[in-house]
């Protein structure tokens, strides 16, 4: 899949971003990470270790950062370099995190500028580890990672598992990817006290209701809304479940990922998750209708003649029919996509499924509606005008959300 375009947008526009670089052979995807980071609106002051320079070179970052690139604690126009490094900081990232700077962390060290800034910044801290496996698995490494990770504002992303340099294959050892790393990054950015400490359930997707083993009835949803909903809230510092039906996007980080196919299963993992949901949005494109029987075995062209009828019969309304089941003071947000009436129909399912919010999306719209990256959405409450957007991204519009859930969400508190 390509790479998604990266236009400047929140939390990393304007921002002022710390990326610490230690001697490790990921070291050259951080010049990607420094790039993403940048091409994000952020300003990014890379500082390399006397070993990651054996890796990469200060050009190399200086070129996708714009910015000079710092290597050493002790010249001439660097004599406060660290106090102002660690005071300028809104997010510090250290990627790759080898061995010896975790250690040398963990003990609060000050030998080399990257590990004195850190002890001259409030800035919340991403610390990535990257080694090899076995170095990752010893108890020492262990028990330094852990020390970090119990310090306040330090978060510990990854290593995750997969191909190691070397040739070497086994556990946990490998960096996370730089985009994941940048959603890390995202998340000492963004989080935000109305969503901290809470739970967002979102549905996403469409649902595949089947016919037979290989056929079944569904719709055009992508999923993109809903998955983009779900990082965002995450990014803001929530838990997030997501119960996605079939879709062909990468999960988010660090969300919570269940996946269904049918209506009935969402149903199910829905009802399962809204009690303790703080808010719980529906951007699911459920299939309003399945067929009344599945056939066990593939159905022939043979055995049909000239005409298949199908017979279908109403799903289940998620969110209406799990209404009860709301966790009190909760915020829920549903959509709706027509194709006439658009404004009449949303106040009816505003009402009937009793959502604080409803977006509104008209398909006959250009750059609106299904499997596309933008939408031109009408927000909808109970008391208020509806609120028409301007054509955006499918990441804006869920900003756009998650701005009138918080207002509501701290309102509650
Ligand atoms: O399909 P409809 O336009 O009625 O969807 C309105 C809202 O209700 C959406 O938020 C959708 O996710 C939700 N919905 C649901 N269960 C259904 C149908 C829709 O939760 N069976």
């Amino acid at each position: 899949m390509p790479r998604p375009e990266l236009v400047p947008r929140r939390p990393w526009q304007g921002r002022r971003i710390l990326l610490g670089v230690t001697g490790g052979i990921a070291a050259y995807k951080s010049i990607q990470l420094a790039r993403d980071l940048t091409r994000l609106g952020a300003e990014v002051d890379v500082v390399l270790t006397a070993a990651a320079q054996k890796f990469v070179a200060p050009l190399s970052f200086e070129g996708v950062t714009g910015r000079p690139v710092l290597t050493d604690l002790f010249s001439v126009d660097g004599a406060a370099m660290h106090l102002r490094l660690g005071k300028d900081a809104d997010a510090i990232c250290v990627a790759p995190a080898t061995a010896d700077f975790v250690a040398r962390a963990a003990e609060g060290r000050a030998d080399d500028l990257l590990c004195t800034a850190l002890l001259a910044t409030h800035a919340p801290v991403v610390v990535c580890p990257a080694m090899n496996d076995r170095m990752f698995a010893h108890p020492q490494v262990q028990e330094n990672v852990e020390r970090l990770r119990q310090r306040p504002g330090y978060v510990i992303a990854g290593p995750g598992v997969g191909a190691l340099a070397a040739g070497e294959e086994g556990g946990p050892g490998r960096m996370l990817e730089p985009q994941d790393i940048t959603e890390y990054i995202g998340r000492a950015l963004g989080a935000e006290d109305a969503y901290r400490e809470r739970r967002v359930l979102v549905t996403a997707g469409p649902t595949r209701e089947a016919l037979d083993p290989v056929r079944y009835v569904g719709n055009r949803s992508s999923g993109r809304m809903g998955y983009a909903v779900a990082a965002a809230a995450w990014r803001r510092g929530a838990s997030v479940t997501l119960v996605s039906g079939p879709s062909s996007l990468e999960p988010p980080v660090g969300v919570d990922l269940v996946r269904v196919q049918s209506a009935d299963e969402m149903f199910a993992a829905v009802a399962d998750a809204i009690g303790a949901a703080d808010v719980s949005v529906f951007a699911a494109a459920v299939a309003d209708f399945r067929p009344t029987t599945t056939e066990s075995d593939k159905v022939k062209r043979e055995a049909v003649g000239d005409e298949f009828a199908v017979l279908l019969a109403p799903n289940p309304d998620i969110a209406g029919e799990t209404r009860d089941r709301r966790k009190a003071g909760s915020v829920t947000v549903g959509f709706a996509l027509e194709t006439t009436d658009l404004l009449e129909n949303a106040r009816k399912k505003l009402a009937k499924k009793d959502f604080d919010l409803l977006v509104a999306n008209d398909v006959t719209q250009e750059g609106a509606g299904f499997d596309v990256e933008t939408n031109r959405v009408t927000i909808l409450d109970k008391q208020g005008e509806p609120e028409s957007l301007p054509l955006m991204s499918k990441d804006a519009v869920a900003e756009e959300i998650l701005d009138r859930v918080a207002s509501r969400l701290s309102a509650r508190r």
